[in-house]
């Protein structure tokens, strides 16, 4: 299986909750590395932005709400078959139907606020990486 690169966001919902580390550290236990991170307070049009693709859906407005309601985590995360390793830990995206053990099964409230974004496809995360990070931000492939 190939090394890949995902992105993902810790939502304003986890941060709130304390459990940045703890949902670190289920990437890390699952063999996935941070090779970027940071904190961020999104405007509306960079969270706009991120979620053009979803504009013309009911809950853009109240995604954008969210996501623009305190600071975020974005990460880009490094590993075998990082982008479906981390939409498994991830879970459903409506954490009620969200499998247990998951991510969105034991932070998750609701499918509004849902703890974590992660990139569903290569091209989703070569986009998404370079949406939030320059080339000097992320580092080579830690050995
Ligand atoms: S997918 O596969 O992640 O794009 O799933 P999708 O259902 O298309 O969700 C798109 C993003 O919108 C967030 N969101 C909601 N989805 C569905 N229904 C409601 N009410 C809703 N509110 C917010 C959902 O969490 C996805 O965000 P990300 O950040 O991609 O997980």
């Amino acid at each position: 299986m190939a090394v890949q690169r995902t992105f993902s966001i810790i939502k304003p919902d986890a941060v709130a909750k304390n459990v940045i580390g703890e949902i670190t550290s289920r990437f890390e236990k699952a063999g996935l590395r941070v090779v970027a991170s940071k904190m961020v307070q999104l405007s509306e049009r960079e969270a706009g932005g991120f979620y053009a693709e979803h504009k013309e859906r009911p809950f853009y407005g109240d995604l954008v709400s969210f996501m623009t309601s305190g600071p975020v985590i974005v990460q880009v995360l490094e590993g075998e078959d990082a982008i479906a390793k981390n939409r498994e830990l991830m879970g459903a995206t409506n954490p009620k139907e969200a499998a247990a053990g998951t991510i969105r099964a034991d932070f998750a409230e609701s499918i509004d606020e849902n703890a974590v974004h992660g990139s569903d496809s290569e091209a989703a995360a070569a986009r998404e990486i370079a949406f939030f990070f320059s080339s000097t931000e992320l580092c080579d492939r830690i050995r």
